[in-house]
C-alpha cells in the first residue's frame, strides 16, 4: 500500500473514531470512566513504523485538525531512531507523547518448528522491554518539550521511578495489570512512597530535574 493511501486510511479511521466519541453511547461510557477525557483511538490503525520519519509530519498535518481534543501520540519502538518521529509528532501539534508501544517479536512452536503466533509476529511487552523503553524515554525526554508518558514493563514503584528519572511526566502500567488487576493503584502508591523517601517534593519536580539532567548531558 502506498504511503498516501496509508495516510488516508489512518485519517479516515481517526475521523470515524473522533465522531464516535460524540455519540450518546460513548457519552454514557465516558460518564462512568474515571478519566473520561482519555480515550485510545490507536487500536487497529496502520503501523506507523512503516511510515518514513519525514512523512510523519504529513500524517500529523492530516490528523491533528480532525479533533480539538488533547492529542497524545503513541510512539512505536520499531524504528531505528525514535527522536525524529517524536519531534515530528510534537511539531505537528501533539500535546504529549507516549512510549513505548510493543516491540515486534516472534515465537516458535517447538513441536513443529513453525511460527507459534497466528500472524507469525506479534507485540512483545512486559519486563523484557523495560530497558528498551527506558532508553527511548530518555532520548525523547531530552529532545522534546511536551510531557512524556512512559511505559514498558512497569511492575512496581521502583520501575515507575526509573521512568520518572528518565524524564517521564507520568507512567502507564499495561501487561502487569493482566497479572495483578490492582497493579495501577499499587504502582502509583509505591511511586509516591519512593518519591517521598528520596525527598522529592513531587513527581513533577523529579521529572523536570531529570529532563534538565538529560538535556545537559
Ligand atoms: C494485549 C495488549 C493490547 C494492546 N493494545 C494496544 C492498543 O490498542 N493501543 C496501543 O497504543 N497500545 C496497545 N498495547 C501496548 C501497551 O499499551 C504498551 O504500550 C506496551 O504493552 C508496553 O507496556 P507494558 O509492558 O506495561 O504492557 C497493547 C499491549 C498489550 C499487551
Amino acid at each position: 500500500m502506498s504511503f498516501s493511501r496509508d495516510i488516508e486510511r489512518y485519517a479516515d479511521l481517526f475521523a470515524a473514531r473522533t465522531k464516535v466519541m460524540k455519540s450518546s453511547a460513548m457519552r454514557d461510557l465516558m460518564a462512568v470512566t474515571a478519566r473520561p477525557e482519555i480515550i485510545s483511538l490507536a487500536g487497529g490503525l496502520p503501523d506507523t513504523s512503516t511510515f518514513p520519519a519525514e512523512d510523519f509530519a504529513a500524517l500529523m498535518a492530516r490528523v491533528r485538525p480532525l479533533s480539538d481534543k488533547p492529542l497524545i501520540v503513541k510512539l512505536t519502538p520499531n524504528v531505528s531512531d525514535v527522536v525524529p518521529v517524536a519531534l515530528a509528532a510534537q511539531d505537528g501539534g501533539a500535546d504529549a507523547l507516549s512510549l513505548i508501544n510493543t516491540l515486534r517479536a516472534s515465537a516458535v512452536d517447538p513441536r513443529t518448528g513453525a511460527p507459534w503466533l497466528g500472524a507469525r509476529q506479534g507485540g512483545l511487552s512486559g519486563p523484557a522491554v523495560r530497558p528498551v523503553a527506558l532508553a527511548m524515554t530518555m532520548q525523547v525526554a531530552a529532545r522534546t518539550h511536551v510531557p512524556v508518558v512512559g511505559m514498558g514493563g512497569i511492575q512496581c514503584g521502583r520501575d515507575a521511578l526509573d521512568f520518572i528519572d528518565a524524564g517521564a511526566a507520568c507512567v502507564a502500567v499495561g501487561t502487569e495489570s493482566f497479572r495483578d488487576p490492582a497493579a495501577g493503584t499499587r504502582v502509583r502508591e509505591a511511586l509516591d512512597r519512593a518519591l517521598c523517601a528520596r525527598g522529592d517534593g513531587s513527581a513533577a519536580a523529579a521529572t523536570n530535574a531529570a529532563r534538565d539532567r538529560l538535556r545537559a548531558a
